[in-house]
């Protein structure tokens, strides 16, 4: 990535900032100690002072007063003020402690201008930065600023701080980059243009939007804001004709609209009440208070209120260790103040229905047992017995297991192979649009219910959720879509990625459905096209939906817990379905059928925080969790000895180039600004999520479970998933500069112990090496694709379709006489193989890696299946126990099935 001055670099911005002001501090303090020049801190001081007019801190008029103690030649305050600035903005303690002031004649201003929210009393309010875009001359700007302040008072929750900028360009860098803004005050008639340089924004806003008039209308900036951060609350004002402002349907992205000059304390009062909005966590702040009461139970969990564990002799630590609020929150109790989790009509509902405002759904229901177990719950509200699923066979277990429940038919869409990984990637649209096409000319179209793909892939791959729907309801209008974001549920707070998730993709597909434009682009297709379209044509074509026949259902499934601040196993089910209503009560069977009837207070109450935490600050923290991402690809990749031994994989490595349309190769390429990334993430079909790091440690000798165990036994390195030769990093919201620096040392000291191992070892060690990484990195097994369901189970399946009833398979191991075991490697696999009867899966057979199912209940086995199986040199494989063999359903068995199943068929 470039590290220039420009004011759009915005993947770096954020942790550039304290870098930079740590490089000024460097500066400064050499020319205080007589060994630097002043020439140095202000050519430092000219790389800050750009970036610096979108944040409140230090600001316009600190910035000034140091620039003017440069210009003096006061060496002494200058690092002195330097010094400040840069500890307050590395830790954040600008927003919560006051400035003693004793700089000198630094002290003096800082106690002027700092604003009040720096002063004890203040302290603990909650703080954020408001951005105000004026049309007013920069030298009004303080005016402006100190009117704003003057507005706080005692009663105020919380405390804001304004940003002001003059365009419409600088608008939008200020909201990018500075995630403490959570308000934004538009003014009508700002110019477009920034002063400042910004071609990758000016690419990207100038295709978005065609030729802006040079002052673009407030309205306009409000609504392209609200689509790069919709979790930013806006205020427009004018000083004219405000009702007809008010009145226009582009008003709605605006919270409120307000005569300019007549308002200022109703305007701060809105500020703070959206504010409160978001903070407001109704079942958590009720837990709080139900914590205080005294409360007497003759009732189930004698560990609520801790009197069973602070009265014991036995068990005390465990109430000294958790602490005693743990115990007053927890309660069997569903009334008094609680809600009940599976028919919720309180504080419970209240939360859900925030968390659906926020994360973009109509409906949310929370779950405290997984994903695992919100996946079971929509795939059964869903999907009746018999109804087809078409799934990518790669998926989640929940997703299979659901099905057997159920008794959908799956039909598995395979993913491309990454074999040299031992993994894969998505699901081409391609194949899912061939097997509805197929469906289609087999009339079968009508017993397809669901779509089931995961979003991102544990690996990072995220599909073009738009384009996936778009041509799968030109093809089938009413179909329901299930996207398992169980990794990425954080995705909805970065523009960066919100655009691929389930939920981004339906809002941008209701937009377009009530677009009148929408059915003359379906109309002049369709004559494109022509009245019947071949197979061919209507593969090798980007279809368009018929808006006035879709029926847009989309759910989403996200582990809150996996990327948000939720305690492992918070949950939450997303719902943007228009006929939702008529599968509400299936849905509360399924619910009924899933959930606990004890779920977990504690994380209910953090499902709710986590969703507070996201809509204040989820924004920065994913920012944040990428730029780290960035930050781990590049050294690693790039250290001189690191990069012998490890390497993360980029986006060229993961997919293909054929699904990489827009050209992007990868986030290290030299000169790739965030305007490729913008563009891959709009037009390719699979996108990488930077913050999903496959790092492949086989060159460095290792096999994936062996490097993880590596790093968490002898460093504290905690990794995601492995595969043969790699482990995979995640970056979090919770992750710190420190922990790179903590990886990187980790990396250099493995790689020196190899370096230092092939020196003292001798041409014996290096073989060994050599031998060693040649097998990890080029002796792979090809990945076996899903064969096929017996005929036994394939009674009302079509001819050139897949589908198959695997709930009867499943339960037909049952009866142990059902069942045969052969080992593995018997030579009766191999005749059975060649000559038949076919052998036939009875379970469900998982290798952890790769954690996808290699044998479904009623697979017919293959080569490809044996040979994976025999080469396979994981510990753990579900499902297979290697003492008796594989678990194979008897062929006397099937042909009675067979029967059966044809009658039936
Ligand atoms: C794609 C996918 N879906 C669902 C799950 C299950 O989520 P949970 O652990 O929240 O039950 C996982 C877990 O790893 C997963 O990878």
């Amino acid at each position: 990535m470039p590290t220039n001055n420009r004011i759009d670099n915005f993947f770096i911005m954020q942790s550039a900032r304290s870098d930079r002001w740590r490089g000024a501090l460097t500066a400064a303090q050499q020319w205080a100690s007589g060994h630097g020049n002043r020439a140095a801190v202000e050519e430092s001081m000219a790389d800050l002072s750009i970036v610096e007019e979108f944040y409140a801190y230090p600001g316009v008029r600190l910035m000034g007063h140091l620039r003017e103690k440069i210009a003096a030649g006061d060496a002494g305050v200058t690092a002195d003020l330097v010094r400040r600035f840069s500890d307050a903005i590395l830790t954040g303690a600008y927003s919560h402690q006051a400035e003693s002031g004793e700089a000198g004649d630094g002290g003096d201003i800082l106690q002027e201008v700092l604003p009040t929210v720096l002063s004890g009393r203040d302290a603990r309010r909650p703080y954020f930065e408001v951005l105000l875009v004026s049309p007013q001359p920069a030298s009004r700007w303080p005016t402006i600023s100190a009117e704003m302040r003057r507005l706080r008072r005692v009663e105020d929750s919380f405390i804001y701080e304004p940003v002001i900028v003059g365009s419409f360009e600088d608008a939008i860098c200020a909201a990018i980059v500075n995630p403490k803004i959570l308000a934004v005050i538009v003014a009508e008639g700002v110019p477009f243009r920034s002063l400042h340089d910004a071609p990758a924004l000016r690419r990207i806003l100038d295709e978005t939007l065609g030729k802006l008039p040079s002052d673009a209308p407030a309205l306009k900036l409000a609504g392209i804001l609200k689509g790069v951060r919709p979790d930013l609350d806006i205020y427009v004002t004018t000083d004219h004709e405000v009702e007809k402002l008010a009145s226009d349907p582009a008003a709605a992205c605006a919270r409120r609209i307000f005569y300019a000059v007549e308002e200022m304390l109703e305007l701060h009062l809105a500020i703070l009440e959206g504010i409160q909005e978001r903070f407001e966590t109704p079942f958590f702040d009720n837990l709080k208070r139900y914590a205080q009461r005294p409360i007497g139970t003759f009732h189930a969990l004698p560990i609520a209120r801790g009197k069973s564990v602070f009265r014991s002799e036995w068990i005390r630590d465990m109430g000294e260790f958790y602490g005693i609020n743990l115990f007053l929150a927890e309660s069997s109790a569903t009334t008094g103040g609680l809600d009940s989790l599976l028919e919720p009509t309180g504080n419970i509902k209240k939360a859900q229905d925030m968390a659906a405002r926020a994360f973009g759904a109509d409906h949310v229901f929370f779950v405290t047992n997984g994903t695992s177990t919100s996946n079971k719950m929509v795939v059964q509200a869903l999907v009746a017995p018999g109804d087809i699923v078409i799934v990518d066979r790669n998926c989640h277990k929940s997703h299979h297991y659901g099905l057997v429940l159920g008794g959908g038919q799956p039909l598995y869409v395979e993913a491309f192979p990454l074999t040299q990984y031992s993994m894969y990637g998505a699901v081409p649209l391609q194949a899912i649009k061939k097997a509805l096409l197929d469906l289609r000319d087999e009339g079968r179209l009508d017993r397809v219910r669901l779509l089931d793909l995961t979003n991102c892939t544990f690996d990072g791959h995220m599909y073009n959720t738009r384009r996936v729907m778009e041509e799968c309801l030109a093809i089938k209008p009413d179909l329901i879509f299930l996207w398992d974001e169980a990794w990425s549920g954080f995705a909805r707070w970065s523009p960066f990625l919100r655009p691929r998730t389930g939920m981004g993709a339906a809002a941008a597909i209701k937009g377009w459905l009530i677009d009148p434009a929408s059915v003359a682009a379906f109309e002049t297709q369709q004559k494109e096209l022509g009245p019947k379209p071949s197979r061919e044509k209507l593969m090798a074509t980007r279809l368009i939906p018929d808006p006035r026949q879709v029926r847009l259902r989309v759910y989403q499934t996200n582990s809150t817990h996996k990327s948000m601040s939720a305690i492992r196993q918070g949950s939450m089910v997303l719902v943007n379905d228009v006929d939702f209503g008529s599968v509400e009560s299936q849905f509360h069977e399924a619910i009924f059928t899933h959930a606990s009837t004890s779920p977990n207070q504690q994380i209910i109450a953090s499902l709710d925080v986590a969703r507070r935490q996201m809509e204040l600050e989820g924004y920065g923290l994913v920012m944040n969790a990428i730029s780290i991402a960035l930050k781990i690809r590049a050294i690693i990749n790039s250290h001189p000895i690191i990069s012998k031994y490890f390497k993360v994989l980029g986006a060229n490595e993961l997919i293909p180039d054929a699904f990489r349309q827009s050209g992007f190769v990868d986030y290290l390429v030299p000169g790739t600004t965030w305007a490729d990334v913008v563009k891959s993430m709009r037009e390719d079909e699979f996108y990488l999520d930077p913050t999903r790091m496959t790092l492949v440690c086989g060159n460095a000798g290792f096999d994936g479970t062996q490097f993880k165990g590596l790093l968490a036994s002898r460093f504290n390195i905690q990794v995601n998933k492995t595969s043969r030769n790699s482990v995979l990093l995640q970056s979090n919201i919770n992750n710190t500069r420190s922990d790179i620096a903590h990886l990187v040392r980790v990396l250099v000291e493995v790689c020196g112990e190899i370096e230092e191992r092939l020196k003292s070892g001798g041409e014996g060690e290096r073989k060994a090496f050599a031998a060693r990484t040649k097998s990890l990195m080029h002796d792979v097994p090809d990945l076996p694709n899903f064969s096929r369901f017996h005929d036994a189970f394939r009674g009302n399946a079509g001819k050139h379709t897949i589908e198959g009833d695997m709930r009867t398979a499943f339960f037909m191991a049952y009866d142990a006489k059902s069942c045969e075991y052969i080992p593995l490697n018997s030579p009766e696999i191999n005749k059975r193989l060649e000559k038949g009867p076919d052998l036939v899966s009875a379970n469900f057979v998982i290798p952890y890696p790769p954690g996808f199912p290699i044998m479904v209940p009623g697979q017919v086995l293959t080569q490809e299946t044996i040979d994976f199986m025999r080469k396979l040199d994981v510990k753990e494989i579900h499902g297979y126990e290697s003492s008796k063999g594989l678990k194979l359903i008897r062929p006397d068995k099937l042909e009675g099935k067979f029967a059966i199943s044809k009658a039936a068929g």
